[in-house]
Order: structure tokens, then C-alpha cells, then sequence
């Protein structure tokens, strides 16, 4: 009897530490890694899992391709990971392979841009709406109620780019702020740059260029000062990165930049609560911040 009680309590032991032992695998689909703040999402989602032995993470880098997106999702559905974070490219076409892990029983982290409909666990992200309307706001304040301003607005397939523009929108109702040109510049520093080149040949006064992310404002910028013209405004961005929105706000060149948290950390923590059997909320929000020359070096100023 006594023998037989300690094999069966040996074989608890044997249990519980294969459980502990479990590894976890993550699939994490990105949708592209040309632009800074993505390689530092991705940077961000490695810290936080390197501290955790138990799991290890898959990357897998769509390339700014939607149908590529779609079709590494599923990879990592064939593969049967036991969770998924994704990062869209845009919201519609990655709505069903998004759906497709999470009615296949794979929890779903959907992180930054959002899906349509509610077939994920949970989405993290900072709120852009409210960004866009701060910012609104800030401009108005900045430029004394009125001026001319150019818009060079985010994919506007991608959630963040239809919430920066129209929170934006909300925060100069009721201003004189008119939108002498704006375009889709689908986040790329090369294509604002462009269309910043036409915005110039056909408004001879500009106040300020509002750009959707931080490489936005600064190919803004660099057309304007290739024109020589880049004294005559202000230029504004989001994402607010320490070596790109902040140090392009220290050197001048942006007189505001608004942080967009990457996430990624947060994104490991809930991973972890939802391999762990806990239930977590549907959505959390991230904060932000806005950094200009005056707070800059001391953490800048948090948008209530
Ligand atoms: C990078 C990026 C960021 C922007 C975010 C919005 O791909 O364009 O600059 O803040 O995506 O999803």
C-alpha cells in the first residue's frame, strides 16, 4: 500500500513538472518590418517573451502584403500554434483568416490595427481617435484658431488612419483650420514625400502638414526644404519612437509628435494570462503621450 502511494505520488510530481515544462508557441504575424516602429514592435514583443522560458515566439514577416498576411495566418493555423498575435495590414481582407484561428480554437491577440467584427480574443492598442482629436486641438491652439494645413493621412484600408482623420477632424471643428490638400500616403515616407511635392506646386502658403506617422511629417518636411520652403510651416507627426518622432522634435524639424506605444510587451503579458486559462478583457487601451521641445526631456505630457 505504501509503495503504491508513493509511485502515485511520484507520478503527480512527474506531472505537474511536465506541465511546468510545457512550451508554448506563439505565432506572431507582422505586417511588415520596413518601417522603425515596427522592428520596434517586434523588438518590444521579444524583451517581454525572452523572460519567459516557456514560450517561444515565431515571427513572421508579411512584407507589406495583405495576401501574403493572409496566407502566413494560416500557416500558423495549420501549424497549430497555441496563440496568435497579429498586427494587420488592413482591417477587411484580414478579417477571415483573423476569424478562421479563433473559431479554430487559437486565441487571437489582434494588436495596433484593428479587424472588423468581434471573432478575436482580445485587442490591444492606443486610441487613435483620440489622438487625432488632441491633435486637432493642438493645432488650433498652435496656430492661434486659423491657417492653411496639409493632411498626409495613413493607409485608410488600416483603422488607424480612418481614426487619426477623423478624431483630427473633431478637433478643429468650429476653428478656421482649413485642409488645403490632403492625400493618402498609405504611412510611407517616400509616397509623403510625393505628395507633399504637389501640395507645394499648388498652395503657395502653408501653416502646418500633419502627418499621420512620424516618416509622413519628415518626407513632408523634405520636400518642403528641398523647395526651400520649410521655415514657412509647422510639421506634426504621431508615433513619437525616442530615435525618430522625439529626436526629430529635439532637432526642430517636428513641433509635436504624439506617442503611439507599440504594444508589444503588453501583447506577451496577455499571452501569457491567456495560456494560463485566464479570462481576459476584450480590449485594452494604451496611453499616450505628446512630446514637443518644451517637455521633450522630461518624458513629455500625457493626454488625459
Ligand atoms: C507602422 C505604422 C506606424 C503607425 C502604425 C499604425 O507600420 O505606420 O507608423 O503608427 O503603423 O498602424
Amino acid at each position: 500500500m505504501k509503495k503504491l502511494l508513493m509511485m502515485l505520488v511520484a507520478l503527480g510530481l512527474a506531472a505537474s513538472a511536465r506541465a511546468a515544462d510545457k512550451k508554448f508557441v506563439i505565432g506572431m504575424s507582422q505586417c511588415n518590418l520596413g518601417e522603425p516602429w515596427r522592428v520596434q514592435m517586434n523588438a518590444d514583443v521579444k524583451r517581454a517573451a525572452d523572460k519567459h522560458p516557456n514560450i517561444e515566439v515565431v515571427y513572421k514577416d508579411a512584407q507589406n502584403d495583405t495576401l501574403k498576411q493572409v496566407s502566413q495566418i494560416r500557416e500558423f493555423i495549420a501549424s497549430k500554434v497555441d496563440l496568435l498575435i497579429v498586427s494587420p495590414k488592413e482591417a477587411v481582407p484580414l478579417t477571415p483568416p483573423v476569424a478562421e484561428a479563433y473559431k479554430a480554437g487559437i486565441p487571437v491577440i489582434v494588436l495596433d490595427r484593428r479587424v472588423t467584427g468581434s471573432d478575436y480574443t482580445e485587442f490591444i492598442g492606443a486610441d487613435n481617435k483620440k489622438i487625432g482629436r488632441y491633435l486637432g486641438q493642438w493645432i488650433v491652439k498652435t496656430l492661434g484658431g486659423k491657417g492653411n494645413v496639409v493632411e498626409l493621412k495613413g493607409l485608410m484600408t488600416s483603422t488607424p488612419g480612418q481614426d487619426r482623420d477623423s478624431g483630427f477632424r473633431e478637433g478643429i471643428k468650429g476653428s478656421d483650420i482649413k485642409i488645403v490638400f490632403e492625400a493618402d500616403m498609405k504611412w510611407l515616407e517616400p509616397n509623403s514625400r510625393k505628395e507633399m511635392e504637389s501640395a507645394l506646386a499648388t498652395n503657395p502658403h502653408i501653416d502646418l502638414v500633419y502627418g499621420h506617422n512620424d516618416p509622413g511629417a519628415h518626407g513632408a518636411y523634405l520636400a518642403a526644404k528641398a523647395a526651400g520652403r520649410e521655415q514657412e510651416m509647422k510639421f506634426v507627426g504621431i508615433d513619437a519612437l525616442p530615435q525618430e518622432g522625439q529626436a526629430y522634435v529635439r532637432q526642430g524639424i517636428l513641433s509635436a509628435s504624439f506617442e503611439y506605444p507599440t504594444g508589444g510587451d503588453v501583447a506577451i503579458e496577455k499571452a501569457l494570462e491567456v495560456l494560463a486559462g485566464k479570462q481576459v478583457p476584450k480590449e485594452i487601451v494604451l496611453d499616450s503621450r505628446v512630446f514637443t521641445k518644451d517637455n521633450v526631456d522630461s518624458g513629455g505630457e500625457w493626454l488625459k
